[in-house]
């Protein structure tokens, strides 16, 4: 389906467009009357709950699950789990987790995100240069012959992101990228990815617990829970208790008058 762009939208139409989608799993309604579109360029943090239905969320958008009700339309089309060969990239955190028993190097890894069905067989199509680019983007080209089980757990989901990147998809969708990375590498991961979307015009879609991280770098904050319950530019984003509120969560204990110093924690938690 081609969807046309509002009025509001200078030029382009938008790469996705998301209408009215419930998505059911295992007899539940996991996601709800969800709109939601993007435009190229874009660099969104996805934050809510556990449970709330981020992963399903991008699952939906990349064709894997179906939906209930409503539409998904990516670049004027069904999603279609094909399309991973094609504009859009997909980085999950167990991406990251590859088993010991697989003996690959980092080149070889990022290859990977090369084949498809046409070259299979040959890598002679030019697609030795999408890999260094991907290397070098993602800062990895010293340890490129590595093998990837002995890199830490920032480089492994650098070297992820590479094999994203080396498919040349232009829509790159995050499951919780930051899991299980120090300080250091977060930081750096989040300067590539803003790097990527400024330098390389890509367009962002992460999911992450991680909100400090994710509101220090993200132009467009989603809170889903169930519902997407607020879409806003970054600095709009509501401070806890708000969040509270549009959850429905009321307080359990009126607080002290000047019981106002509690440290916040800024992981969004159930
Ligand atoms: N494979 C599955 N089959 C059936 N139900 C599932 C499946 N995976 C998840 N669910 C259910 O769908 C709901 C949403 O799960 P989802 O994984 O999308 O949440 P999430 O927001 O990504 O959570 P988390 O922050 O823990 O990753 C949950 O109630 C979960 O139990
Ligand atoms: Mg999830």
């Amino acid at each position: 389906m081609q969807t046309k762009p509002t009025d509001e939208d200078c030029c382009d139409p938008p790469i996705l467009v998301v209408n009215n989608l419930s998505v059911i799993r295992s007899g539940k309604i996991v996601l709800k009357d969800v709109d939601l579109t993007v435009h190229k360029g874009e660099f969104i943090g996805i934050v809510g709950p556990n449970g709330s239905g981020k992963s399903t969320l991008l699952l939906s958008l990349l064709g894997v699950i179906k939906p209930h009700k409503g539409s998904i339309s990516i670049y004027g089309d069904v999603p279609n789990p094909r399309n991973f060969f094609g504009r859009i990239g997909w980085v999950s955190q167990a991406a990251s987790y590859l088993p010991r028993q697989v003996k690959l190097t980092v080149r070889e890894l990022v290859r990977l995100g090369t084949v498809s069905g046409k070259n299979i067989f040959s890598w002679s199509d030019g697609s030795n240069d999408k890999v260094s680019q991907a290397i070098k983007m993602v800062g990895l080209e010293d340890v490129e012959n590595l093998d990837v089980s002995r890199l830490s757990g920032g480089q492994r989901q650098r070297a992820v992101i590479a094999r994203a990147l080396a498919t040349e998809a232009e829509f790159i969708l995050l499951d919780e990228p930051l899991v299980g990375m120090d300080r250091d590498a977060r930081n750096s991961l989040l300067k590539l990815l803003d790097q990527l979307c400024h330098d390389a015009g890509k367009t962002i879609l992460m999911v992450s617990h991680d909100l400090t991280a994710i509101r220090q770098t993200a132009h467009r904050m989603i809170f889903l829970e169930e519902k997407i319950r607020f879409d806003g530019p970054t600095n709009l984003f509501p401070e806890l208790e708000a969040l509270a509120e549009l959850r429905g969560i009321t307080p359990v204990h009126e607080s002290p008058v000047n019981f106002q110093t509690v440290p916040r924690s800024e992981e969004v938690k159930t």
